[in-house]
């Protein structure tokens, strides 16, 4: 096996999400402490923005700043080399969160035992399921009172449209929540509330072994016989080409503050995940193990101290290697750079590294050259698909207030579109901006942005609307016949594509039944 190869199946790159408050930091943190990249609890808690304060966004500001380091966590685990990609918690953010997924292999879903699945994760999983993600669903928070595990099964299986398929299961929960056995391995964690600590476990024969009713007693035993009975009952052996495939989802339990089922977690992970896969740009299929360097920019990071207005260029390692002061092509200029201080990212400190593999995130410093979906290549022209752009939630007019400072507005607005701070339409009727956005939040952050990174001063006017969906049709004269109707209802995308802002469900319906020709599409990805 070639060296490449061995380092692109050593590599589990992915995500974990959830709604904000189901355990989401919490189980990153034990992940790391179990790597041995951090050793003691409550060291990622700082890169936490708290959801409380929507009024204070520059501490939100000020915190996503801090979390550069924290964005990217790679830890080794046993001989693999895993790569935690950070998704922020606020939901104001989710565009950044979507866009992470596009450059993780698999993804972790937790969900709160008392809270089964809500919106924001049945939101993230409408993601996964457009790109076929793997994923585990990690139930969280079982030392508390909360719902049936069967009920949360169903509920999973209803809410996140996806075949569910326990591999561990509660023995009891709440105040008696006593463990879990682990039906992957076939062994039992006894549950020790300890949050530092690493649980006992018992290794058994079978289901039947009476050691069990020694350790558990003979009511939860005879439950948990029953309960095994019924999931083999009623699902189907779990199959990893399936998981793979994105069309079952692997189930466990556990408590991820108690560091409980964390492990059992970790360890399945690592055998069952992807390592780095095959990704599509729009000209061909690029094999991780291909000898060239490509690579994409899924997200960046601005420096929110004015006196630095550098930028960090997260960049996805796709195929072949990345080797520090190398020459690469910057695509879409078609100009080449070298790169001499490219960081990785281990544990949570930030270090320069000579060379990156498949799976690996690297940053590079960004004095304004990238754009968020960019591509970098020993020279091809390549471009990576699958950096789709959702309908915003929110949409406003941004109104320049000094003329002095058009420039500064025109070029402050680029550059933060480009970062994918929000999104940019340009309404092709009288030709004034719009920015859509998934919340208030993103607005003040725009605002604030121009002025102090850019000198220039906006203000918002309100813009009621409901969607912005892309269209498209094979009938030209249909399409043509659609923006003239609409015409003051019409943008233009960054891309230059039209887009139909419609201003109620009710116009958007009428819409779509009037012009059966025309496709409305919520994604700009189609
Ligand atoms: P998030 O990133 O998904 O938003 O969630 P986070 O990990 O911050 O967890 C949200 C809250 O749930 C935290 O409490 C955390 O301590 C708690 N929690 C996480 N896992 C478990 C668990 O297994 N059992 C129980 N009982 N609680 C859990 P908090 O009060 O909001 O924060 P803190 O004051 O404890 O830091």
């Amino acid at each position: 096996m070639s060296e490449l190869t061995n380092e692109i199946l050593k590599r589990r790159t992915f995500a974990i999400i959830s709604h904000p408050d189901a355990g989401k930091t919490t189980l990153t943190e034990k992940l790391l402490l179990f790597g041995g990249a951090i050793h003691v609890a409550g060291a990622v808690k700082s890169n936490k923005i708290k959801k409380t304060a929507t009024s204070d966004w520059m501490e939100i500001e000020k915190q996503r700043g801090i979390s550069v380091a924290t964005s990217v966590m790679g830890f080794n685990y046993k001989d693999y080399k895993i790569n935690i990609l950070d998704t922020p918690g606020h939901q104001d953010f989710a565009e950044d969160t979507y866009r992470t997924l596009t450059a993780v292999d698999s993804v972790i879903i937790v969900v709160d035992v008392a809270k089964g699945v809500e919106l924001q994760t049945r939101k993230l999983m409408e993601v996964c399921r457009m790109r076929n993600t793997p994923v585990i669903i990690f139930v969280n928070k079982l030392d508390r009172e909360g719902r049936d595990p069967f009920d949360i099964l169903d509920e999973l299986e209803q809410e996140l449209k996806i075949s569910v398929r326990p591999l561990s299961w509660p023995i009891n929960i709440g105040a008696k929540f006593k463990g879990v056995y682990n039906i992957y391995e076939n062994s039992i964690s006894l549950f020790q509330p300890d949050k530092q600590r690493v649980t006992d476990r018992v290794e058994i024969t079978d289901i039947n072994d009476p050691e069990i009713d020694r350790t558990v007693g003979a009511d939860d035993a005879r439950k948990l016989r029953d309960d095994i009975e019924l999931i083999s009952g009623v699902y189907p052996e779990f199959n990893d080409d399936e998981y793979l495939q994105g069309q079952v989802a692997p189930v466990f339990f556990g408590s991820a503050l108690n560091t409980f089922g964390v492990k059992e977690l970790l360890d399945c992970f690592i055998r069952i995940a992807p390592s780095p896969r095959a990704i599509h740009a729009q000209e061909r299929v690029v094999e991780p193990q291909e000898e060239k360097f490509t690579g994409f920019v899924f997200k960046i990071q601005a420096n929110m101290d004015p006196n630095h207005r550098s930028c960090i260029a997260f960049v996805k390692i796709c195929s072949g290697v990345f080797r520090r002061n190398s020459t690469y092509l910057h695509v879409r200029s078609g100009k080449t750079y070298r790169f001499s201080a490219p960081t990785a990212f281990m544990a949570q400190k930030k270090d320069i590294v000579d060379e990156a593999f498949p799976g690996d995130v690297i940053g590079l410093p960004d004095s304004g050259i990238f754009k968020i979906g960019d591509t970098l290549t020993e020279g091809e022209m390549l471009h990576f698909k699958g950096l789709p752009s959702f309908s915003p939630e929110m949409f406003k007019y941004i109104e320049n207030t000094d003329p002095m400072k058009t420039k500064q507005l025109n070029k402050g607005i680029e550059q933060l579109m480009g970062e994918g701070v929000a999104q940019l339409f340009v309404n092709q009727f009288n030709n004034r901006k719009i920015i859509g956005t998934v919340g208030q939040l993103q607005f003040e952050v725009i605002q604030y942005r121009l002025l102090h990174e850019y000198g220039a001063s906006c203000r918002w006017e309100p813009l009621h609307l409901y969607k912005a969906c892309w269209i498209q049709s094979d009938d030209d004269e249909a399409l043509q016949a659609f923006k003239r109707r609409k015409q003051q209802f019409m943008a233009l995308d960054k891309d230059g594509r039209d887009v139909f802002l419609a201003d109620s469900g009710y116009v958007l319906q009428m819409a779509q039944e009037d012009f059966p020709k025309i496709k409305f599409h919520f994604t700009s990805e189609f």
